[in-house]
């Protein structure tokens, strides 16, 4: 059911992977706003498969189509529908996966649950569906930077047990990111983990890694107490990207491991509002933002289909071994630093235009 996000913003994303076309329907975006394709692309870009060697072989070049909710370069206010076409299926691929289910991939989990599945290219489960997220993010994070001046910037943080060292959260650009093929901007592993994705793309195996992100200059106030902690919609919605296996806030469990003296952020006076000089916050106090900048860890897991032999089941229950055919990326985190820095902006616009709803109303304006 659940293909929706957002309570002003709200995007609607549809297809599946072998289907004619993915996309997303936009409804809330604010009228006036100069949108066209080029404002979405760039983005697509830097998520599509086959964009680099150490990426599925999969071929789209996911142009993006604005097929309404703009005129003459403007937003009209109306829901905005996106759509790319999926070109390049191979539906011979999967043959075998339509009676084995692929482990730790959906296929078992949405037989069992619909009683029918699009067995071909994981269908709804595959992460064709964050191309909609990608697009609506797009959107959204035109409108943070040019409304709020927000800016969002997600990158490799590990391959494997390859870490790279912390980031500078007021530094980090795209242009270090993608200045290696890894997006990993630590010059000092990232030929490392290129090596280890390439060895496993050929041995038929797969790994994981980490994707770190932050974001700069949301408003003090943005976010809301209890079930829509900033943090708790950040994590449920970075958790809806595929194959999301963790996420961390601030000193994250780190923390864990030291002293309130040591944890906590003091105040002193930042221009017109009282800032921290430590952020084991990671830019979030109760749930609402404090105007330090926001960041946060996702980790993803070795993506499941690889075409190593693997003992298992079919659906009947019959030993088998599965090699699975096609062409699947041997480690998602390159391609996923888009997908993040879209879920971003969708969560923050959003409750940013929750907050500013509030404020209209508000009869005892924020100090
Ligand atoms: C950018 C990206 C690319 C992915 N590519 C593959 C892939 O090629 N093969 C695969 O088995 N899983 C891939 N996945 C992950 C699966 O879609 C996901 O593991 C699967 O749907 C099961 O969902 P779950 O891992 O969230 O439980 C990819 C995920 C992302 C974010």
């Amino acid at each position: 059911m659940s293909s929706t996000h957002g309570t002003l913003f709200k995007t609607t994303t549809f297809g599946e992977s072998h289907c004619k076309a993915v996309g997303v329907v936009i409804d809330g975006c604010p009228p006036g706003l100069s949108l066209t394709e080029k404002d979405i692309q760039p983005q697509l870009d830097r998520r599509r498969p086959g964009q680099s060697a150490l990426a599925t072989n999969r071929q789209e070049a996911d142009q993006v189509q604005i097929l309404s909710g703009t005129e003459r370069g403007k937003t009209l206010g109306t829901p905005i529908a996106l759509r790319v076409n999926n070109l390049d299926q191979n539906p011979n691929d999967y043959k075998e996966m339509s009676t084995i289910p692929r482990p730790s991939h959906a296929d078992y989990t949405y037989q069992m649950k619909y009683g029918i599945r699009a067995a071909s290219g994981g269908g709804r489960s595959s992460a064709r569906e964050t191309i909609g997220n990608v697009a609506a993010g797009a959107v959204a994070e035109k409108i943070l930077r040019e409304k709020y001046g927000v800016e969002i910037v997600a990158w490799v943080a590990s391959v494997g047990s390859i870490e790279a060292a912390p980031v500078d959260h007021g530094q980090i650009t795209r242009e270090m990111v993608d200045g290696h093929i890894t997006r990993c901007p630590d010059a000092r592993v990232n030929g490392a983990m290129e090596d280890l994705i390439t060895q496993l793309k050929e041995e038929g195996d797969s790994i994981g890694g980490t994707v770190g992100c932050v974001i700069r200059g949301v408003p003090v106030g943005i976010g809301e107490p209890t079930y829509d902690k900033l943090e708790a919609a950040l994590a449920r919605t970075m958790l809806a990207i595929p194959a999301t296996k963790g996420f961390e806030i601030g000193s994250g469990f780190a923390g864990t491991r030291m002293r309130g003296s040591e944890h906590n952020d003091p105040f002193i006076v930042k221009g017109n509002r009282l800032g921290t000089t430590t952020n084991n916050s990671g830019g979030i106090q109760g749930g609402i933002a404090n105007g330090e900048d926001i960041y946060f860890r996702i980790a993803f897991k070795p993506p499941a289909t690889i075409s190593l032999p693997q003992k298992t089941v079919n659906f009947d229950g019959e030993k088998t071994i599965l090699e699975a055919k096609g062409r699947h990326d041997p480690c998602v985190v390159p391609r996923a630093v888009p997908i993040v820095e879209a879920m971003a902006a969708l969560v923050i616009l959003d409750m940013t235009m929750c907050q500013e709803a509030r404020e209209a109303l508000n009869f005892s304006p924020p100090r």
